[in-house]
């Protein structure tokens, strides 16, 4: 008995033994592999690598995480520090770094409507009409022939949205598998879901083997985050789906209901925690994901996934696999990430990626309070549960009722254990956000006996409002309205309430609106180029949900959810994967730069009321929180030019920054273009010291003969002036350069006036019906 019992002892120790003696998992890199090796070659190579820092054979085998061998040449493995940085002095080494573990940002049925390319008739659409709508999705013939790969937690096969029913034969294209697993085998892919895969090698290196009770060790979604996002690119169009309650009732439906998606589970549930939470998403596994996906044969890529602190491009998994992704045209959208709304927070800002923010929608699920004293102040909610009918309850401040000790600062915060059951019993109890989850603060006042609840935003939240399926009757208010709350509490001995049950309401004003989430620009890692590109609906988005996860993913929680309402830019950008994948559909030979830059240029920065987007505090908000502009896919369709770039771009961009080896059938030249060169659809400019000249190359996709004229909006105290300023075309296809010369007007400013601030503008061209448009962020 005992070796037997040693060895499992050793083995559950092994993880933990790694990293005592500071073994972790790196990535070696050799960027692209040049096509002219055969996989097990390289493979080959790799094993060699690891042998010529590794004693024995053995140790190099077992060291060996992953082969990256399609378009990725480079190899996960165990290291030593030492080991590590012998193999980043080879000369063909790109780069070398250790894998960090990502969390992903957790971040419909209106959301099309919205932007106008539903088939369905509706009222109230501002961007376009919806015949114009139907009329996209027909020439798109809906995407049936575009693949979109998702890297994600996996998918919830049964689900309607995923149904094959009257979908042609798969794309012979298509190389891709149907990995099975626990709880999914091959039978589970159709015509629909053509591909779904796993990766868990460095999840299972960091925390251990998978808990069979915490996730499926297969492609199947545990969590909802993936089957969310994955149904907000390609969901069938499904009539009658709502969220629990029957909110946002309606035919939901992906933005390019015909496409066919592949799934890549490569986030996991992060063992012995909530799945509040979130997954865990690991590096080396998100590579090995894109390595398989650009090999299978995807056409877009959505990928709502990033991290807090984003990495130079060099060490960047998901930066450097959109890379290859680029090589093949394939179209790569990525979340900006919910860090906002400082300044700098953003993720996913490789130029070649298109990175997307969050914005709301124009509708809303009302609910509000009645207080006392008659007044009604309005709330939001997709709660389903009701309190009883024309009868007023207690009201009380969450800070007035918690146990002793609780910190003075998390008074009113509602945190798990914070309430005094005695004092909530039978009453409405006002919490506010700040620390804490919201759907935990609602279990907390249910915990306690509470009766109902009221969220109210914190200032830094403002008038955005994330709507959650409570476990009790709820509503969540404004920054205003929650202190309108606070205010009857205060005058009154006897503060009471109800709260009526919300219904949905439709066209609400202003919409869209930047979200505080939302990550907002400028880019740390490369300031020359302007980021976010775009925003996207990403505030209650109804999408399908995993029936093993209830609809606020808490272990107390009972319910069951088809559809499910959440909020994050990872809502945001399966918005712009579709649409991606309906221009694609449409134009065929467009690369992915030219895709990205008829989605940029046609974006509007106007909202339902006419005026220019405004964040959730009311304030203007800037091309740092929403890039162009909201996206308008109808208008992409026929955006007259685009700033097109090609692979070959990318890695003359990377010769700039340094990166010289990338691949190796490429030279960089002696002085390759700078960076702001680039020809990028917007323009970014930090620390203008004078004047610049900004070289832009556009590309005819509109009419054969036709003439452009330069208008632009400058930035406060900046002039911006092209040359030249009038661009003939006699064929499509036809590219012209221009100049933009960009000057610091001095005699406007003052000494300090615009140091380290940034001022925005924008330019177009125009031709009459095509205003091809660039947003400009100069500082001094
Ligand atoms: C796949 O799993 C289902 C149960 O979910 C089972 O009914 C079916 O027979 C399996 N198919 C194959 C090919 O193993
Ligand atoms: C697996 O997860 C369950 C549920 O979270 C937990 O109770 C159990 O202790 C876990 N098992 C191991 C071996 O960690
Ligand atoms: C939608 O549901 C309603 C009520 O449940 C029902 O009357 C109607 O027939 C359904 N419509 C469709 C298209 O299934
Ligand atoms: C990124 O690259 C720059 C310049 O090469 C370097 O100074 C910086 O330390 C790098 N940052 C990280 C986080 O590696
Ligand atoms: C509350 O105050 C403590 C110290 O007094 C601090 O560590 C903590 O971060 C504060 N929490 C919040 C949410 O402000
Ligand atoms: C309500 O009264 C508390 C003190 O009891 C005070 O801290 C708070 O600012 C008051 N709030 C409003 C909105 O009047
Ligand atoms: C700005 O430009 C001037 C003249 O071209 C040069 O002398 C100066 O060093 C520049 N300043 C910075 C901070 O680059």
């Amino acid at each position: 008995m005992k070796p037997v019992f040693f060895i499992i002892i050793s083995l559950l120790l092994l993880p933990l033994l790694a990293s005592c003696s500071k073994q972790k998992v790196y990535i070696v890199y050799f960027g692209e592999h040049g096509g002219e090796k055969a996989l097990h070659e390289i493979e080959n190579s790799h094993h060699s690598y690891l042998l010529s820092v590794k004693e024995t054979e053995e140790d190099a085998r077992a060291s060996l995480l992953y082969s990256y061998k399609h378009s990725i040449n480079g190899f996960a493995a165990v290291l030593t520090e030492d080991e590590a940085s012998k193999l980043s002095e080879l000369e063909e080494v790109v780069s070398v770094w250790p894998s960090h573990p990502r969390k992903y940002t957790m971040h419909t049925t209106r959301s099309w409507e919205f932007v106008g390319i539903s088939e369905e008739e509706e009222e109230g659409n501002y961007w376009t009409n919806n015949q114009m709508g139907g009329d996209f999705l027909s020439k798109a013939r809906s995407g049936k022939n575009i693949i979109v790969g998702v890297l994600d937690s996996g998918v919830w096969p049964e689900s309607k949205s995923f149904s094959d029913v009257g979908i042609g034969s798969i794309p012979k294209s298509w190389k891709g598998i149907c990995q099975s697993g626990v709880g999914f085998n091959s039978s589970h892919c159709n015509r629909k879901l053509i591909g779904a895969r796993y990766y868990l090698k460095g999840f299972e290196q960091y925390y251990g083997p998978l808990n069979a009770s915490e996730d499926s060790r297969s492609p199947r979604d545990m969590d909802g985050h993936g089957t969310h996002t994955t149904s907000t690119v390609a969901g069938r169009i499904v009539p009658n789906a709502s969220a629990i309650g029957g909110f946002a009732l309606g035919s939901a439906s992906g933005g390019a209901p015909l496409a066919r998606v592949a799934v890549y589970k490569v986030c996991w549930a992060i063992p012995g925690a909530s799945k509040a939470e979130g997954n865990t998403c690991f590096e080396e596994d998100m590579f090995a994901a894109m390595d398989d996906a650009i090999a299978d044969g995807v056409d877009v890529l959505s990928i709502s996934i990033g991290t807090t602190r984003p990495m130079n491009f060099t060490e960047d998994g998901i930066a450097l696999g959109a890379l290859h992704a680029a090589k093949k045209n394939i179209v790569v959208a990525c979340s900006a990430g919910n860090s906002g709304p400082a300044p700098s927070t953003l993720s996913n800002p490789a130029p070649w990626i298109i990175t997307v923010g969050a914005s709301s929608l124009d509708r809303t699920f009302v609910s509000p309070v009645v207080l006392g004293n008659g007044l009604s102040i309005e709330g939001e909610t997709v709660t389903p549960s009701k309190l009883e009918e024309n009868k007023m309850y207690p009201l009380v401040y969450a800070g007035d009722v918690v146990n002793p000790g609780v910190a003075q600062n998390l008074t009113g915060q509602c945190l798990a254990g914070s309430l005094s059951p005695d004092k909530v019993k039978g009453k409405i109890v006002f919490c506010r956000r700040g620390a804490g989850m919201r759907v935990s603060k609602g279990m907390e006042v249910k915990r306690a006996g509470g009766v109902g609840f009221i969220l109210g935003n914190s200032k830094a939240n403002g008038v955005e409002i994330s709507c959650d399926a409570h476990v009790l009757p709820a509503t969540a208010m404004t920054y205003s309205n929650a202190n309108r709350i606070m205010e009857y509490i205060n005058s009154t001995k006897n503060p009471r309430a109800t709260i009526i049950p919300a219904r949905t309401v439709l066209n609400t004003k202003p919409a869209p609106y930047m979200t505080a989430f939302t990550s907002r620009g400028p880019s740390t890692i490369d300031p020359n180029i302007l980021k976010p590109d775009i925003t996207a609906p990403g505030l209650n988005i109804l999408a399908a949900w995993t029936e093993a996860d209830p609809p606020t993913k808490l272990s107390m929680d009972h319910r069951v959810a088809q559809y499910n309402i959440e909020s994050g830019t990872s809502m945001s950008c399966p918005h712009i994967a579709a649409a991606a994948a309906l221009l694609k559909a449409i134009h065929p030979t467009w690369s992915s730069a030219a895709i990205k830059s008829a989605l940029m240029t046609t974006a509007g920065i106007r909202n339902n009321l006419d005026k220019l987007l405004n964040d959730e505090s009311g304030n203007a908000a800037t091309p740092f929180a929403y890039g162009a502009g909201h996206f308008r896919p109808t208008k992409a369709a026929d955006p007259g030019l685009v700033y097109d770039a090609s692979y070959k771009d990318y890695l003359l961009y990377f010769c700039s920054t340094g990166v010289k080896n990338f691949d190796p059938n490429f030279k960089c030249p002696r002085s390759p273009p700078t960076a702001i060169n680039l020809n990028y659809p917007s323009i970014a400019i930090p620390k203008l010291n004078g004047t610049i000249k900004i070289k832009r190359t556009v590309t005819n996709v509109g009419d054969p003969k036709s003439v452009y004229f330069f208008t632009s909006k400058p930035p406060l105290g900046i002039s911006v002036k092209a040359s030249p300023s009038i661009l003939f075309f006699d064929h499509v296809g036809q590219r012209k350069s221009f100049t933009v010369t960009v000057k610091a007007r001095t005699e406007m400013l003052n000494e300090n006036q615009l140091k380290d601030e940034y001022a925005f503008g924008w330019y177009t061209w125009t031709d009459g019906p095509h205003i091809v448009r660039s947003p400009i962020a100069v500082s001094l």
